[in-house]
């Protein structure tokens, strides 16, 4: 199978796949669960990144025996999603973003899957962190179905598991950053390492800390996202249906390959 669904926080469930079964995929990292399942004669794989019952932290995910298995499975294109707070008034709760940029502020992650001996040591381009294409495809679906929506975006990945002060978010408004979550680094890397196309629709749940009038809690964020799953499936769906599932991207080459220019 080509395609692949990491359900992030709130999005749990393959939901309207057909044919849905469990793939059990064995790696050097660890074990991973993935239900495989059909939408218009292609196979879709789907993760769910927490854990069906959102029992595994964002600091605590195996993102690398994550990407392993969809690699093993054959994965070229995976769509993430995240629950992400907004530190950018113009990004509002309800709103996706296909982020194209990230500040990493993360700390204990293994961050690359080349750690030197028999894996080699490797200095991974991240230029465009984002499959451009899939980021677009993404952009397009969201238009077809009149969302509100936003192609491009610094998101900023903090440790976790806490939530930030407001002295964090006034630096990484400071540095730039549009949106903050807690997973997207390094699965995005280590995508990229795998030479798998990765694009993370992020849903706007809050304000950032310090932003809005009440505090945050991880109910307002999973209540968030109940409201916005059917969208948020829609969307994916639409998307899927759009993917050829045999395209090739330069984000498939990215360790064998050439050097690449940046795309105008
Ligand atoms: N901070 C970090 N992660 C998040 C947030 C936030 O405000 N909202 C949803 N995920």
């Amino acid at each position: 199978m080509r395609i692949a669904v990491i359900g992030g926080t709130g999005v749990y469930d393959p939901q309207i796949l057909n044919d849905i079964r469990q793939e059990h995929v064995t790696t050097p990292y660890g074990e991973v669960d993935v239900m495989v399942g059909t939408y218009r004669d292609k196979e879709v794989a789907f993760l769910a990144r927490h854990g069906t019952d959102h029992s595994v932290p964002p600091h605590l995910v195996n993102y690398r025996a994550n990407i392993t298995a969809l690699k093993k499975l054959g994965v070229r294109n995976i769509i993430a999603t995240a629950a992400v707070g907004s530190l950018n008034k113009a990004m509002k709760p309800g709103d996706m973003v296909f982020v194209d940029q990230f500040l990493d502020f993360t700390k204990s992650r293994a961050q690359t899957f080349f750690e030197g001996g028999p894996d080699g040591v490797v200095h991974i381009d991240m230029t465009e962190p984002y499959c451009p294409e899939l980021r677009e495809l993404l952009f397009n679906a969201a238009y077809d179905l009149r969302m509100r929506a936003h192609l491009g975006g610094t998101y900023a990945c903090t440790e976790g598991p806490r939530f930030e002060t407001p002295a964090e978010i006034n630096m990484i408004r400071q540095l730039g950053g549009d949106l903050v979550g807690m997973t997207g680094v390094p699965e995005v890397v280590l995508a990229r390492e795998a030479e798998i196309c990765y694009a993370t629709v992020t849903m706007v749940t809050n304000y950032a800390a310090g932003l809005q009038a009440n505090r945050l809690t991880h109910e307002e964020v999973v209540e968030m996202m109940r409201t916005n799953t059917e969208n948020l499936r829609r969307l994916i769906m639409h998307t899927i249906a759009a993917i050829d599932p045999e395209r090739t991207c330069i984000c498939q080459w990215a360790v064998s390959g050439p050097v690449q220019p940046v795309k105008e």
